[in-house]
């Protein structure tokens, strides 16, 4: 009798799931950004996707303004596994892939909707997977918007940049760029940009409405030219052998998430940034100024010549499928 208890006993326990019982995997997802611009509002929903679709089994804890790790860390922090999301500026990967740089091409793109047109074809899709030799593998784009340029005086022609010092991500293109204008770029972590534009380390930066409004450099620069003149936009990344190493119910619905957190971010990114601009617009800060179609070619001018650098190493073919994704119908 004693001997059969025992064994139903254990039965019982054996049969109970274990992962009812078990701790949920806890997920870090770190970012740079504040909460009210379209990273952070897509890493909120891949929070609250992962955590419905995989109910008990994960537990998604999201780090924006760099709290966790800044952008100095979070690619080092990925390879350790110290952090499993990182959704990281395409301006940030020249150590890693030459092919990404593509992104920061100034004037390759006309508008959000060539970006994610070309981000949608087969070889905007095989660019995820271009870091996966260094176990780097991109689940995702998630968008931002378009560049604006803004200094502590009006920049209405590129000769106005002229001199001036300008905050830039990690990025060769974007360094070439400012050097084209005669001014002189400076990399700068984004945790470290507001201190340098008050202080005036440095003159001027470049980037979009949310990211401007979110980090209040509206209110330690005088002027910000609506110039359009290139793209922030992200890859979320994984650790590739972690990722490919988990649970296939796990990955499947990580993979259904990151697919809610994706749409999300398509269809709120241009409102986020667009009623970031109308704020700062109402707000009695920076002054905003508009090109004419004359004064934009200046700058186009000025700039695209930094393409011939850099065409070599990311590849004509690349360039020129990317060029295509500007006319809707034959892409
Ligand atoms: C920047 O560093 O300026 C931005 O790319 C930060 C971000 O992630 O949007």
């Amino acid at each position: 009798m004693r001997n059969w208890l025992l064994a139903a006993a254990a039965a019982v326990i054996l049969a109970a799931p274990v992962s009812a019982n078990a701790d949920p995997m806890v997920l870090k997802f770190s970012h740079v950004v504040a909460e009210r611009t379209p990273k952070g509002q897509a890493a909120l929903k891949f929070k609250e996707a992962a955590e419905r679709l995989l109910p008990g089994k994960v537990k998604v804890e999201v780090y924006p303004n760099s709290q966790l790790f800044g952008d100095a860390k979070e690619m080092e922090a990925l390879a350790l596994g110290d952090v499993h999301f990182i959704s990281t500026s395409l301006s940030k990967f020249d150590k890693f892939t030459k092919k990404v740089q593509l992104f920061d091409l100034p004037f390759l793109f006309d508008d959000i909707a060539a970006v994610d047109r070309f981000q949608a074809s087969k070889d905007g899709q095989d660019l995820l997977k271009s870091m996966v030799s260094k176990n780097y593998l991109g689940l995702a784009y998630w968008h931002n918007g378009m560049k604006q340029i803004s200094a502590k005086k009006p920049l209405i022609k590129p000769e106005d940049a002229k001199g001036l010092k300008f905050r830039i991500q990690q990025s060769d293109i974007l360094a070439a760029q400012f050097q084209a204008l005669g001014a002189t770029p400076q990399k700068l972590a984004f945790s470290e940009v507001y201190q340098a534009l008050q202080v005036g380390t440095v003159d001027g930066q470049e980037n979009t409405w949310s990211n401007i409004l979110s980090q209040k450099f509206n209110e330690v620069q005088t002027d910000i030219t609506e110039s359009n003149h290139g793209v922030i936009d992200y890859m979320v990344l994984v650790n590739n052998k972690w990722w490919t190493g988990l649970p296939a119910d796990v990955r499947d619905g990580l993979t259904k998430a990151m697919a809610e957190a994706t749409k999300t971010n398509n269809e709120t990114a241009d409102k986020i940034n667009e009623e970031a601009k109308k704020k700062i617009q109402a707000s009695n800060t920076a002054k905003i100024h508009q090109l004419t179609p004359a004064q934009r070619q200046e700058w186009v001018k000025a700039m695209k010549p930094v393409w011939a650098k850099f065409e070599g190493e990311i590849g004509k073919d690349l360039i020129a499928a990317a060029m295509k994704s500007n006319q809707p119908k034959t892409n």
